[in-house]
C-alpha cells in the first residue's frame, strides 16, 4: 500500500494540522510504503516571498520530523524537488472540464479569504491530482476540508483511463473520522490564514496567552455552564482521556468553575501531550544538516517512482 499526503508551507503548523492530518500520517508510515512532501508549489498561490518560503518548508520537514515521522520508513521531500509534477498537472488539465474547478469551495473559500484569483489558485486541484496520481497512491491521509479535492482527483484519474487505457490507480482519501474540524480560538475552524491557531511548537508563554485568549461567552464563574458548545472542550478532548473529559464536563454543568481554570487545564494537557515531540525537535536542531539529508534522500525516492509513472503517462497519451 502506497500513502501519500502533503502540506503547504504557508505558514507555521498548529495543531489543526496536526490532529486533521499529521497524526495520521505519522501513524499510516508504519502500515505501508509512505510519501509525506511540503507543497511549496502550492504555498507559490498564497505565500510570494522567497526568504519566508525557504524557511517555512524548512520548519514544516523539521516540525513534521519531531512529531514522530520516521524518515527510515516515509519519504519526506519538498514537492519542487520532483518537477515532473507540473508536467503531470499540464497533461491533467487537458482532461479536467472548467467547469469541475468552478464548484471546488476552497477556490471560493480562499478568494472569499483575501487569496489573489490567479489562474494558479484555480488550478490547484489538478496539481494535487498530479501529486497523488504521480506515485500511484493508494491512500491519501488529509483533512476534512481536502475530501473534494482527492474526489476531484478520482474523477480525473477516471477521464484519463477511459481515454488513454489504463493509466491510474484511483487513490482512497482517508479522513480521520475521530477528528472533524479542529476549533481555532474564535471557534472557526483553526487555519493559518485566520490568524486563531495554537502552533504545536508555539513558546511555552505565547501558547499560554492564545489559550487564555479563546473567546468564550460571558456567562458567570458561578454559573452551569454549557460543554457541548464549548471549544475548550473541544480541544481539551484532543489531548484528554475520556475520563477527564467527563470530568471537565461534569465541572461545567456544575457551575462554581471560570472559563480561566479550564483554560488553564487545556494548557497543561496541550503542554505535557507535546514534550516528547518538542525533546525531538531539540535533538534534531542540534543536528543542522539533519532536515536537508531527510529533504534529499526523499527526493530521490520520490523521484524514481515519479519518473516511471510519468513514462507510461507519456506513452500513453502519445507524447
Ligand atoms: P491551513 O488551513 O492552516 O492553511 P492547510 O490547508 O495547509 O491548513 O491544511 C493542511 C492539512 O491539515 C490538511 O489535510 C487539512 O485538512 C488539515 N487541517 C487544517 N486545518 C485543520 C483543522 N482546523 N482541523 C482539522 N484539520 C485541519
Ligand atoms: N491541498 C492540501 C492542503 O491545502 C495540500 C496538498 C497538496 C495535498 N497536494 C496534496 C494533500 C496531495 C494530499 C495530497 O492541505
Amino acid at each position: 500500500m502506497r500513502i501519500l499526503s502533503g502540506i503547504q508551507p504557508s505558514g507555521v503548523l498548529h495543531i489543526g494540522n496536526y490532529f486533521g492530518m499529521m497524526r495520521a500520517a505519522i501513524a499510516l508510515q508504519a502500515e505501508g510504503e509512505a510519501f509525506y512532501f511540503v507543497a511549496d508549489y502550492h504555498a507559490l498561490t498564497s505565500l510570494q516571498n522567497p526568504k519566508a518560503m525557504r524557511e517555512n518548508s524548512h520548519r514544516v520537514a523539521l516540525d513534521f520530523l519531531a512529531c514522530g515521522l520516521d524518515p527510515d520508513r516515509a519519504a519526506l521531500f519538498r514537492q519542487s524537488d520532483v518537477p515532473q509534477v507540473t508536467e503531470l498537472a499540464w497533461i491533467l488539465g487537458t482532461v479536467t472540464p472548467f467547469s469541475r474547478l468552478e464548484l471546488a469551495h476552497s477556490y471560493k473559500d480562499k478568494v472569499a479569504r483575501g487569496v489573489a484569483a490567479s489562474a494558479g489558485l484555480f488550478t490547484y486541484p489538478v496539481l494535487m491530482a498530479a501529486d497523488i496520481l504521480i506515485y500511484d497512491s493508494d491512500v491519501v491521509p488529509v483533512g476534512k476540508d481536502q475530501k473534494q479535492h482527492i474526489e476531484i482527483t478520482r474523477d480525473i484519474a477516471t477521464r484519463i483511463n477511459e481515454t488513454f487505457g489504463e493509466v491510474f490507480k484511483l487513490p482512497e482519501p482517508r479522513i480521520q473520522s475521530s477528528t472533524e474540524t479542529v476549533p481555532g480560538l474564535d471557534g472557526q475552524k483553526m487555519s493559518k490564514s485566520y490568524g486563531n491557531t495554537i502552533d504545536i511548537f508555539g513558546e511555552e508563554k505565547e501558547t499560554r496567552k492564545r489559550i487564555m485568549s479563546i473567546v468564550t461567552d460571558s456567562t458567570p464563574v458561578e454559573a452551569p455552564k454549557n460543554p457541548d458548545t464549548s471549544s475548550i472542550v473541544q480541544l481539551y478532548s484532543l489531548f484528554a482521556t475520556e475520563a477527564e473529559v467527563a470530568a471537565m464536563k461534569k465541572r461545567f454543568v456544575a457551575g462554581g468553575t471560570g472559563y480561566g481554570d479550564f483554560k488553564k487545564q487545556l494548557f497543561s494537557a496541550l503542554w505535557d501531550y507535546f514534550a516528547p515531540m518538542r525533546a525531538r525537535r531539540a535533538e534534531i536542531l542540534a543536528e543542522p544538516s539533519y532536515v536537508d539529508e531527510v529533504l534529499a534522500r526523499g527526493a530521490e525516492r520520490a523521484n524514481a517512482i515519479a519518473d516511471r509513472v510519468m513514462s507510461r503517462v507519456r506513452a500513453a497519451v502519445g507524447l
